[in-house]
């Protein structure tokens, strides 16, 4: 009993017997609890567990509590979820993307194919550590990996493509680092960056006095690579005359300084990275063919961060722990926050998404983030969708950690009982309008509630403009804007 560890919850002591029986024989470590109470949250660590198992709960309300803690991971273990808890999954608060239903009675083949599924969100050891690969486990994550391991070890000469922020000059450190040259230099040179007169000099060096103002002799980016690797980057926009010149190197592997006669031989592996189309631009006439075909000897293509959105949670992970490594501050994104970024199309890929989280980190230091609070633009998507997901969030109110301080955006009082309503007795914070509970309500905090989430959406659809969304509520101006004050909403341009 050595594999790893699993936490089985439920209450209910034959069904309990049966689970840690077959994950035992799967080669696992069950841990069994018949509630949430016997988990000393305050030391436990959600990575502690490979997966969970969710099955009868005598207290919703502290598993609420126990999904919000996990949430806290955008990518937290999964919770494999027994039919018994069917009915209440979406109120948990944990990222709707990793809730895994399991069937009763249990499937061996099916605990064994999600167990398995779970292993390998899990970074698999000989894989490369945070900061240094690609993050992610999607499929084209996976396919990447795979390319920047084949091609690795061998010098060939790489070609990365891929939309700008895809992580192409991660890609290009992750060869590196996964080549018999990792030990040696690093060197990139933006070739879009420098003037295309400087172009020459900075990539081969110059000779004391070869032009004016060249005081003393300077190597290259070639000369600095040396024995390790040099990415062109950007190099679809290097001028034609160079284009000439790198052929060359990439043919014969020797060059001259700037000024300088003697032949230097270089032992550099080159790996080149554009956005753009380079197919295109030899149609044009502004990229020469033959230099095309010298560096696309392994191509490689970098993922859209849309075409992968469920690596979303780990990437958010991987920046958080290094935003936090780098004493930049700390942030948590609520599971509906999570849901809204999810919809959004990130036409700046990964970078886009590295400058939000910065961002957030600053303005909303240890705080959770909630969908209310992202910059309208990451959330309008998900709106017009009728929030999808969004409803995990009711748990949010009833999470230990101590609430947040009001901020602009968030949540107003009234919107927030609903919320905490909602997560004891299963309504929907704001839907079923016309219905009355069979508790009954508190009809002016129901109402507001109302207000509050017609006036968001009304917001979103106006693209943040008040006079618009006053338009589409048919109030005046002043009107809506002493509402969004009385429920601190925020408006845009108030927001981050
Ligand atoms: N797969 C990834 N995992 C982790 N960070 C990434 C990944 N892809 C990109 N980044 C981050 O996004 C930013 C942009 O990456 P970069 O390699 O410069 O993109 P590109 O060269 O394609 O424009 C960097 O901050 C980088 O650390
Ligand atoms: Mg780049």
């Amino acid at each position: 009993m050595s594999g790893p560890r699993i936490l089985v919850v439920e209450a209910d002591d034959a069904r309990a017997e049966h689970i840690t029986a077959l994950l035992d024989f799967l080669d696992f470590s069950p841990k069994r609890v018949g509630g949430i109470d016997e988990i000393d949250l305050a030391r436990a660590r959600p990575q502690d567990w490979l997966a969970i198992v969710l099955g009868a709960v005598e207290d919703l309300d502290e598993v609420c509590r126990f999904g919000a803690w996990l949430a806290r991971l955008p990518l937290h273990p999964p919770l494999l979820a027994l039919p018994a808890l069917h009915g209440v999954v979406d109120q948990l608060g944990v990222h709707p993307e990793q809730v895994w239903p399991l069937d009763w009675p249990l499937r061996h083949p099916q605990l064994e194919a999600l167990l398995r599924r779970a292993s390998l969100q899990v970074r698999q050891p000989g894989e490369a550590a945070p900061g240094i690969g690609p993050e992610g486990a999607s499929e084209p994550l996976r396919r990447l990996r795979r390319l920047i391991a084949r091609v690795a070890p061998f010098d060939t000469t790489v070609l990365i493509l891929g939309e700008s922020g895809t992580g192409k000059e991660v890609a290009a450190r992750a060869v590196h680092a996964a080549s018999a040259r990792a030990k040696g230099p690093f060197v990139a040179l933006n070739c879009g960056a420098v003037p295309a007169e400087l172009l020459e000099s900075e990539l081969f060096g110059h000779e004391k006095g070869a032009f004016t103002g060249a005081l003393a002799a300077r190597k290259g980016r070639f000369e600095m690579a040396e024995g390790g690797t040099l990415l062109l980057d950007e190099i679809g926009d290097m001028p034609l005359p160079m284009q000439v010149k790198l052929l060359r190197v990439l043919q014969e592997r020797c060059f001259e300084r700037v000024g300088g006669t003697q032949t230097v031989k270089c032992n550099v592996r080159v790996i080149a990275a554009t956005h753009r189309d380079l197919e295109a631009q030899i149609a044009r006439g502004s990229f020469r063919e033959d230099l095309y075909y010298r560096l696309n000897v392994f191509p490689i293509e970098m993922p859209a961060l849309r075409e992968r959105i469920e690596d979303l949670p780990a990437l958010v992970q991987a920046i958080v722990t290094r935003l936090a490594a780098d004493g930049r501050g700390d942030v948590r994104l609520a599971p509906d926050a999570m849901a809204a970024l999810a919809a959004y199309p990130w036409p700046g890929n990964v970078r886009e998404l590295h400058n939000l989280v910065e961002r957030l980190a600053v303005l909303h230091p240890g705080e959770s983030i909630g969908a209310a609070l992202l910059p309208p633009r990451y959330r309008a998507a998900w709106e017009a969708a009728g929030r999808p997901g969004g409803a995990a969030m009711a748990c949010a109110a009833t999470s230990p950690q101590p609430a947040p301080e009001p901020a602009a955006g968030a949540l107003s009082e009234a919107e927030e009982r609903a919320a905490e309503r909602a997560a004891l007795f299963g309504t929907p914070a704001v839907a079923a309008a016309d219905e009355l509970p069979e508790q009954g309500l508190d009809l002016k905090e129901h109402l507001a509630a109302i207000e509050a989430a017609l006036i968001r959406q009304a917001l979103a659809r106006a693209g943040g403009v008040v006079a618009q969304a006053a338009e589409l509520l048919r109030l005046r101006r002043t009107t809506l804007a002493e509402k969004l004050r009385k429920h601190g909403i925020a408006r845009e341009g108030d927001e981050v």
